[in-house]
Formats: structure tokens, C-alpha cells, sequence
């Protein structure tokens, strides 16, 4: 298919008035494809799901069809299904669309899901600054009750779901799925060593599955039209269509849903309306939220954005926040910035991840601040080598992954700082 040519899934509803409305959801064919789902088996749903190729849009990238299966059939513990509505990667705001323009899309994709996993209860977690977006999705939940979609015989099919919301305390480390869940139970957020996995071992111990907002709000159509359309859309391993939230130099940031595999050039310059200045003008891109490595423009001039694709350019499409920089940035003071988000955001739990995001946002501050020394950049490099693959969960990793890149991309930035104690741009 035409990579290029506008596509709309997930955000077909949100440009409607009252968009978030039961209302208006039913008029534009809304809660048809939970009653297809419901004539069949929670098998026959996974099957579908899995046909689809869907891989979860939090910024793992795992298929949602293959996470279902995980969960076992027969448990003697309640099953939860949990929707993660945290957003709190830097630069991604795309789920917030969703929760507050069209809240039915993803209350529907959750009933299937349930259904297809045998989760009689289901919670949203959504940031606790998502304050209004809490309210719409409440509002919807009391309208999807009153009609029957959800509780204890929904859709007159004798199978119970319900759904409640939970608002969370601000920390960054509560989107990562087992935080999340220690959160969700009142505990302090803080991630859960695995195994055991949350499909075993999950929201009290009960077997349980945690997706993303758009991952869930994707579910109905693929139900709907089928797992063969949705993996027409897209490129191989990179189905469907992906929401990516643009911001940074470009002339019209915002949310944009294509097909995956859209040039990363085509995507800027059609959709978001081009890079300040022009291309020429561009620095580089950070292309799947804060976490994922720095792309220099050569890179970005051929790459697609598909998970293969942004893999090969040595980056990540992680949760499909393009930030754009243009020539004016400091690459040094911008990772600076990052380093101190993620050393603020660290749950303390593991010494590398700990005590390494201290020492990454204080090297780098220095370098920033004129201080750098000799030997700072081979010190950045050695650190970021001892937190990968070294923690509980990925913020280690999300932590070093922005330095490490960096300096592959823009080393000379990088040791103009140290020789010269200033930017070489600014
Ligand atoms: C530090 C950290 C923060 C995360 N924040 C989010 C988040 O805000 N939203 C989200 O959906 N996933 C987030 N994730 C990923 C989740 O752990 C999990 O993989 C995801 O919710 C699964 O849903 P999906 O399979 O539909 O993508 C985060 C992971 C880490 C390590
Ligand atoms: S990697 Fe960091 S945030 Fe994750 S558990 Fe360890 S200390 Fe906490």
C-alpha cells in the first residue's frame, strides 16, 4: 500500500463534534465489533488479534495477539486486564487524544479484550495530570453501564466485565507495566523483578494483561474488518497504523496516524507540515520518545518508520514520539536535559540505575556548563555500558540509551564541549 497517503484507525472519530460522546461513537458504527467478538470464542478473538500482527504501542513493540495467549486459560485467581494510560514517555502525548475524544474506541477495545482473555474486571490507569481526560472517561464508563455494555450480563450474553478507572501519582516509572501494577494495588510504584511475568503472576497475584491505550483502541476494527486488513496495512512485522506524536522544530506538531513504514522524511514534510527552515535545516530526530537514541539527518533522509527499519538506523520506535531538532540545538545541553528527567525519575531500586543516572546528568551538566574534563566522554560511554541490561526494568536502559546514541551520532559535539568548554553551535 501507499505508505504516504493519509489513514485513519484509531483517530477516525476525533475530529467530530462531541467525538467523545456514546452518541456519537454508535452513529459512526461504534460497540458493532464487541458484539461480533462476543459470538465468538475468546480463541477465535486471539487468532483474529494475532492475524493482525499488532504489536503493542507503549514502546516494547510486543504483539498484543501473543501477550493474550500467554494468559492461562484456567487460573484460580481472578483475571485482570489493564489498560496503561500513563503516557508518560517524554514527547508522547497520543493517548490523551484518545482518552478524551473518543474514550468509547478504547472502552470497546477492552470489553473484546477481556472477552478474549477471560478478565471479568478490567482498570484504566491513567496520569493523575490527565485530570479532564479522567472525567470523559468516566463519564463514558457510567454511559457504557447504563446501557448494559458493561457489568454483570454484557451485551445480554451472560459474561460480566467491569471497568473502573485508577488516577495515578505523576512518576514516570508507573507506565512501566509492574510499577504500575504495585501502584494500582496502593504500594509505592516500583517495578517488580520478572519472572514470574504479570500473564502469571500479576494485579494480586491474578493472571494479567497490560496494554496501551492505542494498542487497546486499535482491537474493534481489526475484530471488525479482520486481522488480514489490518496486517495489509503497513509494512511486514510493522502492521496497521501507528499514531506518532511530532513535536520539536517542525512548522505543524501534533499527533498524526499513518500507516507504519511511511518515510520518516515523508511523515515530517507532508504531515507535519516540514522542519523549521526547511530540510537542510535539521539537525536530527529523536524518533520514538525520549528513551530512544538520536537520529543524525543523513539517517533520517532514508529511514522508514517501522520497528525493523528505525532498528537498522540504530534507534527505536518505542512509543512513536518524533522529536525534531533543528540546527540550532545543542546536542550536549538537549541529552543534559534527558539525563536529568531520568535521574529524577529513577525508583532507586538498583544500584546501576540508581547511582548510574546520577553520575550521567552530573557528567553531562558539566560538559554543558564548560566544565567538561578529559577522559568525561570515555567515562559517559563506560556508564552507560554498566546500566544496560544491568536493572530491574528498562529506565535504566531508557536512561543510557539517549547518551549512548549521541555520542555516536554527534560525537564532535560532544569533544568540542570538552576542548573548548562551549557549544559548538550555539
Ligand atoms: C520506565 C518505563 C515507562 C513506561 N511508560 C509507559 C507508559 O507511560 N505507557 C505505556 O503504555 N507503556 C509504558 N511503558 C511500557 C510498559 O511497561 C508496557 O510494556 C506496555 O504498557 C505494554 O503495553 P503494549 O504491549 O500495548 O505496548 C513503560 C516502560 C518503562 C520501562
Ligand atoms: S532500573 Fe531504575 S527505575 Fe527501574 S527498578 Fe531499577 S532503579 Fe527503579
Amino acid at each position: 500500500m501507499n505508505q504516504s497517503a493519509p489513514i485513519q484507525i484509531v483517530f477516525r472519530n476525533i475530529h467530530k463534534a462531541d467525538s467523545h460522546t456514546l452518541a456519537v461513537y454508535l452513529a459512526g458504527g461504534g460497540y458493532k465489533a464487541v458484539v461480533r467478538a462476543l459470538a465468538r470464542t475468546p480463541e477465535e478473538v486471539i487468532e483474529e488479534v494475532k492475524k493482525s500482527g499488532i504489536r503493542g504501542r507503549g514502546g516494547a513493540g510486543f504483539p498484543a495477539g501473543i501477550k493474550w495467549s500467554f494468559i492461562p486459560r484456567v487460573s484460580h485467581r481472578p483475571k485482570y486486564l489493564v489498560c496503561n494510560a500513563d503516557e508518560g514517555e517524554p514527547g508522547t502525548c497520543k493517548d490523551r487524544d484518545i482518552l478524551r475524544y473518543d474514550p468509547h474506541r478504547l472502552i470497546e477495545g477492552m470489553i473484546i479484550a477481556g472477552h478474549a482473555v477471560g478478565a471479568e474486571r478490567g482498570y484504566i490507569y491513567i496520569r493523575g495530570e490527565f485530570f479532564h481526560e479522567s472525567q470523559r472517561v468516566e463519564a463514558a464508563i457510567r454511559d457504557a453501564y447504563a446501557k448494559g455494555y458493561l457489568g454483570e450480563n454484557i451485551f445480554g450474553k451472560g459474561i460480566r466485565f467491569d471497568l473502573a478507572i485508577h488516577l495515578g501519582g505523576g512518576a514516570y516509572v508507573c507506565g512501566e507495566e509492574t510499577a504500575l501494577l504495585e501502584s494500582l494495588e496502593g504500594k509505592k510504584g516500583q517495578p517488580r523483578v520478572k519472572p514470574p511475568f504479570p500473564a502469571n503472576v500479576g494485579l494480586w497475584g491474578g493472571p494479567t494483561v497490560i496494554n496501551n491505550v492505542e494498542t487497546l483502541a486499535s482491537i474493534p476494527d481489526i475484530i471488525e474488518h479482520g486481522g488480514a486488513w489490518y496486517a495489509s496495512l503497513g509494512v511486514e512485522k510493522s502492521t496497521g497504523t501507528k499514531i506518532f506524536s511530532v513535536s520539536g522544530h517542525v512548522n505543524r506538531p501534533g499527533n498524526h496516524e499513518v500507516a507504519m513504514g511511511i518515510p520518516l522524511k515523508t511523515l515530517l514534510e507532508t504531515h507535519a507540515g516540514g522542519v523549521r527552515g526547511g530540510w537542510d535545516n535539521l539537525k536530527g530526530v529523536i524518533p520514538g520518545g525520549s528513551s530512544s537514541p538520536i537520529l543524525t539527518r543523513a539517517a533520517c533522509e532514508t529511514v522508514t518508520m517501522d520497528y525493523d527499519s528505525i532498528a537498522k538506523a540504530g534507534s527505536m520506535l518505542g512509543s512513536g514520539a518524533v522529536i525534531v531538532l533543528d540546527r540550532s540545538v545543542c546536542v550536549v545541553r538537549a541529552i543534559a536535559r534527558l539525563s536529568r528527567f531520568y535521574r529524577h525519575e529513577s525508583c532507586g531500586q538498583c544500584t546501576p540505575c540508581r547511582e548510574g543516572t546520577g553520575w550521567l546528568s552530573q557528567i553531562m551538566d558539566r560538559l554543558e556548563a564548560g566544565g567538561g574534563q578529559r577522559g568525561d566522554i570515555e567515562l559517559l560511554e563506560e556508564l552507560c555500558g554498566n546500566i544496560s541490561g544491568k536493572t530491574i526494568c528498562a529506565l535504566g536502559d531508557a536512561a543510557a540509551m539517549p547518551v549512548a546514541g549521541a555520542i555516536r551520532a554527534f560525537r564532535e559535539e560532544f569533544v568540542h564541549h570538552v576542548a573548548h568548554g562551549r557549544c559548538m553551535v550555539e
